[in-house]
């Protein structure tokens, strides 16, 4: 009896530890974001702009496909194709008509209720690898 206790106690706190380190795990491992060097893109200034400046830049699209590589593949798929986490980006709006909310997005990232579903990436990586990464992904876009 004392055996069995002893060890429903261990196998008890064995799930309550194991629960806990779970829980204080961010849903898709730690985010440690990428710095991307955009110094060969054109700048651009601080304001945040509505509508993509590079689109169409072959630099530009090969500086975002290796950014969104290091900064956007672990939750939105490898190549830009979802594994289901977070929205496949291949279908949203091409061009002006999604530029805005692919801003407004990248930059405030997704929270809820204290909930962390997107990091802000916009403040830690810039706005020209926002840019440069909308660039890319309009190359990968699908209807
Ligand atoms: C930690 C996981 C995670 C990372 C990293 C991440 N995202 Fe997201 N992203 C999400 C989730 C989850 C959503 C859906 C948010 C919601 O439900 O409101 C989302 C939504 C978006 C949207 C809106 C899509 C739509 O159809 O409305 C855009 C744009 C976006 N992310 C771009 C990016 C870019 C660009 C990067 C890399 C610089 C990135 N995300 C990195 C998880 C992530």
């Amino acid at each position: 009896m004392a055996i069995t206790g002893s060890r429903l106690m261990l196998a008890l706190s064995t799930m309550l530890f194991v629960g806990a380190v779970a829980s204080r795990l961010p849903a898709h491992g730690p985010v440690t974001p990428q710095a991307v060097d955009t110094s060969k893109l054109p700048d651009i200034g601080e304001a945040i702009l509505t509508k993509n400046p590079y689109r169409g830049n072959p630099v530009a699209i090969k500086i975002g496909e290796s950014a969104y590589g290091q900064n956007c593949a672990r939750c939105h798929g490898l190549d830009a194709v979802s594994g289901g986490i977070a929205p496949d980006l291949r279908y949203m709006d091409k061009g002006e008509a999604g530029d805005e909310w692919y801003m407004e997005r990248y930059h405030k990232g997704a929270v809820r209720d204290g909930k962390v579903y997107m990091p802000p990436m916009g403040p830690i990586l810039g706005q020209k690898a926002g840019w440069a990464i909308r660039s890319w992904l309009d190359t990968k876009h699908q209807e």
